[in-house]
C-alpha cells in the first residue's frame, strides 16, 4: 500500500554512515556512464538527495592513480572540489588493490564514503575480472575485502552495494551481509534482484527486508524499481530499511529526490518542472558536459542524457530518434529547438483550433 503523502513521517530518521549524516535517507545510486559530475550537479541543484555517488571506478587503475598525481580521470571529474557528502564507488576482487585505492580516495580526495561494488552483473566485470556480483558466491572473500578496505580508509566509512546473489539458485545476500557487518562496514545497499536477472522481473523487497532482519547494527539501504516519490516513501516506511536508493528513475526525473524529501517532511509534493523548465534543464546539463569535454565529445555524450530526459514526454520517440544521431553542437541545438517535447501545441493544431 502506498503511504499517505501529506502526513508527517515521524518515523523516518536520518541515516548515519559512520560520521556522515544522510538526511534525508534517500540516496542517488551510482550508475556507470551517467552519474558523472554534470549529472550530480543537476541532482544537487534540485536538492533532496542525502548522499550522492559517482560512477564506479576500476581499482586496477590504482597504478594510474599513482602515476598521474594531480590529474583527474573522467570518472573522478569534480570529485575533489564538489560539495560533500559524496561517495565514490570502486570495483575489483583484490583486497590490496582496493585498499590502496580506498586509502587514496579517503586521504587525498577526502571523499565522505568509500563504496565497494559487489553487485555489477556485467560480463566484463564478472566473468572476465571475477569482481562485482561474481564475488557474491564467495562471502568470505567479500568479508576479507571489506576488512582490508576499512583498515586502509582509517576512519572514512566504507560501504558496500550488493544484489541478492548471483542467480536464483545462489542467493547469498544474508550471509554476505553478515560478513560485511563483521568486517566493519558502515552501511550496505541491497538491490533486490539477483545478478542473472540484470534488470528483468521485479525487485524483491521482501528479500531486502530479510537481509535487514539478518544483521544487528549495519544500516541497510533498499534499492530497486522506485519509480516515484510516493513509492520511495512507501518503501522506506514499509520495508524496515534505513534508507532508499534511486537509480534509473532519476535519469529522467532528477527532481525525484526533492519530491521525496518534501513528502518525508509531510509537505505536498512539488510538481514536476514545466516542459519549458525541462528544456532549460537539458541545455544546462549540456553546458556542464561541454565545459568538461568540449562541444564535440560533449555532444556525443549528451545524446543518452537527452534521451533519458525525454522519457515519458509527448513526442519522445521522434526526439530520441533525432537526438541520438546528432554530431555537432549546432545539430544538437537544432534538434532541441525543433523536437524537444514542448508545452505549446504544434502550429498546425493551433491553427485548427482557431
Ligand atoms: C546505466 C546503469 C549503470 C549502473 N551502474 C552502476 C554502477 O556503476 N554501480 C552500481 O553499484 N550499480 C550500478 N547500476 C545499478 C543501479 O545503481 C541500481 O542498483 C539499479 O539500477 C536498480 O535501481 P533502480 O531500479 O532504481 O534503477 C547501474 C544501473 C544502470 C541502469
Amino acid at each position: 500500500m502506498i503511504a499517505s503523502t501529506t502526513a508527517p513521517l515521524n518515523a523516518v530518521v536520518p541515516l548515519r554512515i559512520g560520521p556522515v549524516v544522510v538526511d534525508p535517507p534517500v540516496l542517488q545510486a551510482p550508475m556507470a556512464g551517467y552519474t558523472n559530475y554534470a549529472f550530480r550537479q543537476v541532482v544537487r541543484e534540485f536538492g533532496g538527495a542525502g548522499l550522492l555517488a559517482t560512477e564506479m571506478i576500476a581499482a586496477r587503475s590504482a597504478t594510474w592513480l599513482e602515476t598521474h598525481r594531480g590529474e583527474h580521470p573522467d570518472r573522478l571529474w569534480g570529485v575533489r572540489e564538489e560539495p560533500r557528502p559524496l561517495a565514490v564507488q570502486m570495483w575489483d576482487n583484490d583486497p590490496e588493490n582496493l585498499a590502496q585505492v580506498g586509502r587514496r580516495l579517503a586521504k587525498d580526495f577526502q571523499v565522505s564514503v568509500v563504496d565497494l561494488n559487489f553487485g555489477c552483473p556485467v560480463r566484463q566485470v564478472t566473468v572476465k575480472a571475477h569482481s562485482g556480483s561474481w564475488l557474491l558466491r564467495d562471502p568470505a572473500r567479500v568479508g576479507e575485502i571489506v576488512r582490508r578496505v576499512v583498515e586502509a580508509c582509517d576512519g572514512v566509512p566504507v560501504t558496500a552495494k550488493i544484489r541478492l546473489g548471483c542467480a536464483e539458485t545462489c542467493q547469498t545476500a544474508v550471509e554476505v551481509a553478515q560478513r560485511i557487518e563483521e568486517a566493519g562496514a558502515s552501511c550496505l545497499t541491497v538491490h533486490g534482484r539477483v545478478a542473472a536477472q540484470f534488470f528483468s522481473g521485479h525487485a524483491d523487497w521482501e528479500a531486502i527486508t530479510a537481509v535487514k532482519r539478518s544483521v544487528s547494527r549495519l544500516p541497510i539501504v533498499g534499492n530497486g524499481d522506485i519509480d516515484s516519490a510516493e513509492t520511495a516513501v512507501a518503501r522506506l516506511r514499509e520495508s524496515g530499511v534505513d534508507g532508499v536508493m534511486i537509480a534509473r528513475e532519476s535519469l529522467s526525473k532528477p527532481w525525484i529526490f526533492a519530491q521525496t524529501a518534501a513528502l518525508l517532511r509531510g509537505e505536498p509534493k512539488p510538481p514536476d518542472p514545466s516542459l519549458a523548465e525541462q528544456y532549460e534543464l537539458v541545455l544546462h546539463h549540456y553546458d556542464l558536459v561541454c565545459q568538461r569535454f568540449g562541444t564535440e565529445r560533449g555532444t556525443l555524450l549528451m545524446r543518452k542524457f537527452a534521451c533519458s530526459y525525454a522519457q515519458g514526454l509527448p513526442g519522445a520517440r521522434e526526439f530520441r530518434g533525432r537526438v541520438s544521431r546528432v554530431l555537432s553542437q549546432a545539430e544538437f541545438l537544432e534538434v532541441m529547438r525543433t523536437s524537444f517535447p514542448s508545452q505549446a501545441p504544434p502550429l498546425s493544431c493551433q491553427e485548427n483550433t482557431k
